[in-house]
């Protein structure tokens, strides 16, 4: 498959991102792959260990509202596709603190558009501005039937949603406007290995193995379609270089779980893998006070991606949790750094301030 010579990847510190770059960089070794940070909270440098050294890997840590930061990467890097992952990604973060999602989500995501579109000065042919956004920007579905699909209407209710919402509409624009080159995903809940520990799966392995409790939001009855994190760099992947320009693509795990469900799943295998007698942990579930405009349910339709370019999942759910339940376990150091916040003092002596 022939692939672009450099390739700009945002948020490649993240949870996602890490997969994503780790898959480029492997898959593509005629490809540079420079990877633009700001090494937020959620971005570690650890994720990216095994593959830090390829001669195909370059970090620049960045923050994607500096344009004229961005402007310098595109012109020193001779950028000719862009996957656009960095993001403020955690919706109860969004419920304090709105404007940091409106600055980066927003603001940084216009700021790279305009770097691509001046950079690339309607040269187009052989260019790519990939956007990775969620399912959430479809709002909240509350029947057990209806699926989003690519012609489902907008309607996020939570500063995340609306952050990403805004953001495809600007991806849109500069297409429909300027002819940019662009093409967006909408995918579904993720889980695997380097998720930060603020999201339900990790979160909730951790507390397992600590024997905290389980905070489970109100009655645990909303529902998710979760999806095994590298079969949505797959996805990704296969629309970077297959997926029609200026389209948009829904990616779901056609795995539904209510929270409580799959809460439970969760205890049963990492009680098992850590040799405790079965159903353990259970007395750790703690019901309290709901999310504030939480979404009931989402549920991809992916068929789409399915006809068009032939992606499904591969993994199937008891595979994948049983995968990441693993490599929590045997990724303490990781863990600990992450929770203890050790990581960030080592990045702000490398890097200093941004
Ligand atoms: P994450 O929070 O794990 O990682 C985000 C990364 O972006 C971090 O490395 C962070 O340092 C970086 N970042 C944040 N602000 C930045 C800025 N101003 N400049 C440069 N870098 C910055 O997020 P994730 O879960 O990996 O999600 C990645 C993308 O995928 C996001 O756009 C998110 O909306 C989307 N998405 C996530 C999921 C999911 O389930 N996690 C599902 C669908 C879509
Ligand atoms: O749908 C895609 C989205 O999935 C992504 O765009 C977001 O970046 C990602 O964070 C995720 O959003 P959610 O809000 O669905 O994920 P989270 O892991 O925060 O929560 C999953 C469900 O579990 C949700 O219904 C809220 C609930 N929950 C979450 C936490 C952290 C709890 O009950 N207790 C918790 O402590």
């Amino acid at each position: 498959m022939m692939s672009l010579r450099t390739i700009l990847i945002t948020g490649g510190a993240g949870f996602i991102g890490s997969h994503v770059v780790r898959r480029w960089v492997e898959r593509y070794p005629e490809c540079c792959v420079v990877n633009v940070d700001k090494l937020t909270y959620a971005g570690n440098l650890a994720n990216l260990k095994d593959i830090e050294a390829k001669a195909n890997y370059v970090f620049v840590r960045a923050d994607i509202c500096d344009f004229d930061a961005m402007q310098a990467i595109f012109a020193k890097y001779a950028v000719e596709g862009v996957i656009h992952l960095a993001a403020e990604s955690h919706v109860d973060r969004s419920i304090t603190d709105p404007f940091a999602f409106a600055r980066t989500n927003v603001l940084g995501t216009l700021n790279l558009l305009q770097a691509a579109k001046l950079a690339w000065a309607g040269n187009y042919a052989g260019k790519v501005f990939y956007h990775v956004s969620t399912d959430e920007v479809y709002g909240a579905l509350t029947d057990n039937e209806t699926l989003f699909t690519e012609a489902t209407r907008y309607d996020p209710h939570s500063p995340y949603s609306a952050s990403k919402a805004s953001s495809d509409h600007f991806v849109r624009a500069f297409h429909d406007t300027y002819g940019l080159p662009v093409k967006i995903s909408n995918c579904s809940n993720n889980y695997g290995p380097y998720q930060f520990p603020e999201k339900l799966i990790p979160l909730f392995i951790n507390n397992i193995v600590q024997e905290k409790p389980l905070p489970v939001y109100g009655k645990g009855e909303n529902v998710r379609d979760w999806l095994y994190v590298e079969d949505h760099a797959r996805a990704i992947d296969q629309i970077f270089h297959e997926g029609r320009v200026g389209d948009t693509y829904n990616i779901g795990g056609c795995n539904e779980w209510r929270n409580i469900d799959l809460i439970k799943v969760l205890i049963r295998v990492t009680d098992e893998l850590l040799g405790r007698p079965a159903g353990k942990s259970e007395h750790l579930i703690t019901y309290v006070t709901d999310r504030a405009g939480h979404d009931l349910r989402y549920a991809i339709d992916a068929s789409k991606l399915r006809r068009e370019l032939g992606w499904e999942p591969s993994l199937q759910f008891e595979e994948g949790i049983r995968r990441t339940v693993r490599w929590y376990l045997d990724n303490p150091v990781w863990l600990n750094e992450v929770t203890s916040g050790e990581y960030q003092h080592y990045y702000a002596k490398m890097y200093g301030k941004i």
